[in-house]
């Protein structure tokens, strides 16, 4: 296994991202004005890809993806389980083909996501669970049709729809209600879904009848109970809470007669943006061993479904200064991607690194500028950053805005009729153009 240069102990530069994203230094006998170290994804220079597809452009480190679901896998080693990414992180046929060549499952949210994981891997389905609130029948007859694993059903008026597609199709569904565990975790409000007052999932107290209800169903066969607590919570603890609430859930349907055979312990596993972890499978060794634990004497299936774990650090956001601006004392750089293409600054204040592609010797030890990092689109709320310490840049010159490889791209939207940006998916030496870049043709489509 290839370990982190900080578990080495090389100290790990707060800016780079390993495996996937390392400054190359410049050969000792280079030529002194050749003293600038430049930002690579694995073997490729990011520079060159910005010259050669453009910008903005979000890169992606296959070895990055791979690396973090192996050590994820490894975590919980010989506990049975299966891994169903999330496919919302990052949906990209690329990303997912690349999954599924390391037999992962999906979780799935929306009949368009079901289609992305069948293209990617037609073999799919029996791997893939659909979560959700406002599943259509539509959606859901197209999951029947394919034979995916499992429904996380969300409510009583679900749970009716549900049976009524798989009637009409004469197929069975495989049913998990997903329950409310009431327990609280430490995350942005706008991702914290555990407690009462949020939309998900049904309140464990009330399960029971629910339970009963679907195992009149002809055509339901219920099959597991699953919990989601929200997404981006570093502290392990509160997914140990809710899966040892689940853990007697499932005793007591058992003891109803049940057969409960899978527990879906959902996602949310954070990744720490501004520090990032040393050692990942450590983290999640930890964060398996509190899921698991509840679960010993269950003789339970266990499903996962991370997303930003496993993608978010394998991500970057390449973009260009346009102008350097100072107004009084505020100095600004205005840079060509904004937050049609990245949202999570302006949604969540959400902090992302942002480091200048090239850097010189002298200027990594200089103290640097406060600067707003903006894009051009016409709000106020349009920042990248703000009030964020960077070696000073000039115009013309390339930044690369960290951690986005999980609710960058996805997120992305055509607001002030921007195009989106292109992605590409590297592995060594190798580059993948993975989405073309839109063009403003692209966008008018569909309009007569
Ligand atoms: N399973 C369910 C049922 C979910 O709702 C989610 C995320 C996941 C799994 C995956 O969670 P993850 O492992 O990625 O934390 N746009 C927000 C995040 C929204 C997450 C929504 N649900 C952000 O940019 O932080």
């Amino acid at each position: 296994m290839i370990r982190h240069r900080a578990v080495a102990n090389a100290p790990l530069s707060l800016q780079e991202r390993p495996p996937g994203f390392v400054f190359r230094e410049p050969a000792q006998n280079a030529p002194r004005d050749h003293k600038t170290s430049l930002l690579q994804c694995e073997d490729v220079s990011l520079l060159k890809l910005a010259k050669r597809y453009g910008t903005p452009l979000y890169v992606y480190s296959a070895r990055t993806i791979r690396q973090r679901m192996a050590g994820f896998e490894r975590a919980f080693g010989d506990f049975a389980h299966t891994v169903c990414y999330s496919v919302k992180a990052n949906s990209n046929l690329g990303i997912l083909r690349l999954l599924a060549r390391q037999g992962c499952g999906f979780d799935v949210v929306s009949g368009g996501e079901l289609k992305r994981v069948l293209t990617a891997d037609r073999h799919a389905a029996k791997r893939v669970v659909f979560s959700g609130v406002g599943k259509t029948r539509h959606e859901m007859l197209a999951a029947l049709k394919a034979g995916i694993l499992l429904f996380n059903v969300e409510s009583e008026s679900e749970l009716a729809a549900l049976a009524e597609c798989a009637a009409h199709l004469r197929s069975t569904a495989g049913v998990a209600l997903r329950v409310n565990p009431d327990v609280a975790a430490d995350t942005h409000p706008y991702i914290s879904t555990g407690l009462h007052k949020h939309k998900f999932g049904v309140p464990i107290a009330t399960a029971g009848s629910l339970y009963a209800k679907a195992a009149r169903e002809r055509y339901l066969k219920v099959a597991g109970v699953s919990v989601h607590i929200g997404s981006q919570i570093t502290d392990v603890a509160p997914f140990g809470e809710a899966v040892s609430r689940i853990a007697d859930l499932v005793r007591q349907l058992r003891s109803q007669g049940h057969s409960i055979d899978f527990i879906d312990a959902g996602g949310g596993l954070g990744i720490a943006y501004q520090n990032p972890e040393t050692d990942f499978e450590d983290y999640a060794s930890r964060y398996a061993r509190v899921v698991t634990e509840p679960l010993r004497e269950l003789n339970v299936h266990l499903l996962l479904e991370p997303g930003r774990a496993i993608v978010a650090p394998a991500g970057v956001l390449l973009t260009s200064v346009l102008y350097r601006k100072q107004n009084d004392g505020k100095r600004f750089l205005i840079v060509d991607a904004a937050m049609n293409d990245l949202i999570r600054p302006a949604l969540y204040s959400a902090h992302h690194e942002i480091v200048p592609v090239s850097r010189t010797r002298r200027a990594a030890n200089e103290s640097g500028e406060i600067v707003d990092v903006v894009g051009p689109i016409c709000e106020s709320g349009d920042a990248l950053a703000r009030d964020r310490e960077l070696p000073r840049v000039e115009e013309g010159e390339l930044l690369a805005i960290l951690d986005v490889g999980a609710y960058g791209m996805v997120l992305s939207s055509n607001y002030n009729t921007r195009p989106r940006p292109a992605e590409v998916l590297v592995s060594g030496k190798s580059v993948k153009l993975i989405r073309r870049r839109e063009t403003i043709r692209d966008l008018l489509r569909g309009e007569p």
